[in-house]
């Protein structure tokens, strides 16, 4: 059985929804597939850091999360290592990227990919940051020192909308895309339209593993402008920037307005789209009242959806959780269980 050693950077709702996976699926894992996922190190700026090259409990994490939302009561030989330490210098063979985003800089996270890939390891991430301002470098990067960099997780958490596009599509010709591309706005503005406050239902988005750390960047726009600018990028050979899309998120949306468009048998949704025409590339989110009948109007909670359109096939959708920590969690198992496919002979 083949067994690769991760280093965790970053221990929150993704890393813990990921933690609970390998808890739960880790010996079907090894029967069906011939391959374990060990947790060997994790650092998290906030929780502390631990590293035990024979390996460290998964569960013994989890219990020790769960009871003081810290790191500081795990029994390993190595404590405090920052991220650097920890990439560099564990005996991890997949660093998986999951600190927070940043869409302006990409750090720390792009420091961190940058560092896991020069030292020939295997980065699997749902961190939009380095994946939306640098990935066609980093895949130069990752190809030079013979690893792979997994981001199936940076657009629609789990649902596998990029792999869809990248592979199943890509000979279709993807001309343009359009979509709901953020669950805590989507699940915010349907519990708004069943009765809830915004801020009431911004806090149970958090609570529930929905929202950034910071969740300004979902409710201004900028996470699903982030994820636009990842879908031109990858399936559609377009190098935009977050310049290149025009944003707006959900802030100026009232109660009133949701009531008066439901009054209507109309709906609001926040709507990323890229589209190729002759006369060039728009990229855009912006808040869209729809009328029920539309297809995007019954994705209701934190489901996303994409609808690509293409050449070949026409119009293809895709619907799936959008966020959520086993939702995103999952995402880093596809892109490990993808390494496994390709590194394994
Ligand atoms: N905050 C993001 C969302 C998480 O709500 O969609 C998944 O990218």
């Amino acid at each position: 059985m083949k067994i690769y050693r991760l280093a965790l950077i970053g221990f929150g709702n993704v890393g813990q929804g990921l933690a609970h996976i390998l808890v739960e699926r880790g010996n079907w894992l090894a029967d069906r597939f011939g391959v374990g996922f060990q947790i060997v190190a994790v650092s998290d700026l906030h929780k502390g850091s631990c590293y035990d090259p024979n390996g460290l409990s998964t569960s013994d994490l989890l219990a020790t999360i769960r009871e003081n939302d810290s790191l500081t009561a795990v029994t390993a030989p190595h404590r405090d290592w920052d991220a650097l330490r920890t990439i560099n210098e564990s005996n991890s063979d997949i660093v998986v990227e999951i600190s927070y985003t940043d869409l302006k800089t990409g750090e720390p996270a792009l420091t961190h990919v940058h560092a896991a890939l020069q030292a020939g390891k295997h980065v699997v991430t749902t961190n939009k940051g380095p994946t939306a301002l640098r990935f066609p470098e980093l895949l130069v990067l990752a190809r030079k020192n013979k690893v792979e960099m997994g981001v199936e997780g940076t657009v629609m958490s789990g649902t596998p909308a990029l792999r869809m596009g990248m592979e199943m599509l890509a000979g279709a010709k993807v001309t343009s895309v359009q979509g709901i591309l953020n669950g805590t706005t989507n699940y915010i503005l349907t519990q708004m339209e069943n009765g809830a406050d915004y801020d009431e239902a911004l806090a149970e988005a958090q609570q529930k593993g929905y929202a950034e750390a910071d969740p300004s960047g979902d409710v201004d726009g900028h996470d699903a402008a982030g994820k636009v600018v990842i879908l031109a990028n990858l399936l559609m050979e377009l190098p935009l920037t977050m310049e290149d899309v025009s944003c707006e998120g959900i802030t100026r949306l009232t109660s009133n307005d949701i009531k008066s468009a439901s009054a209507a048998g109309e709906r609001w949704k926040l709507i990323g789209t890229v589209k190729k025409a002759t006369t060039g590339v728009t990229a855009s989110v912006e808040p869209r009242r729809i009328p029920l009948s539309h297809p995007l109007a019954s994705i209701a909670g934190a489901t996303n959806a994409i609808t690509y359109s293409t050449d070949l096939l026409g119009d293809v959708t895709l619907v799936g959780p959008g966020a959520g920590r086993i939702e995103t969690g999952y995402a880093l198992l596809e892109d490990m269980l993808a390494i496994h496919r390709n590194h394994s002979t």
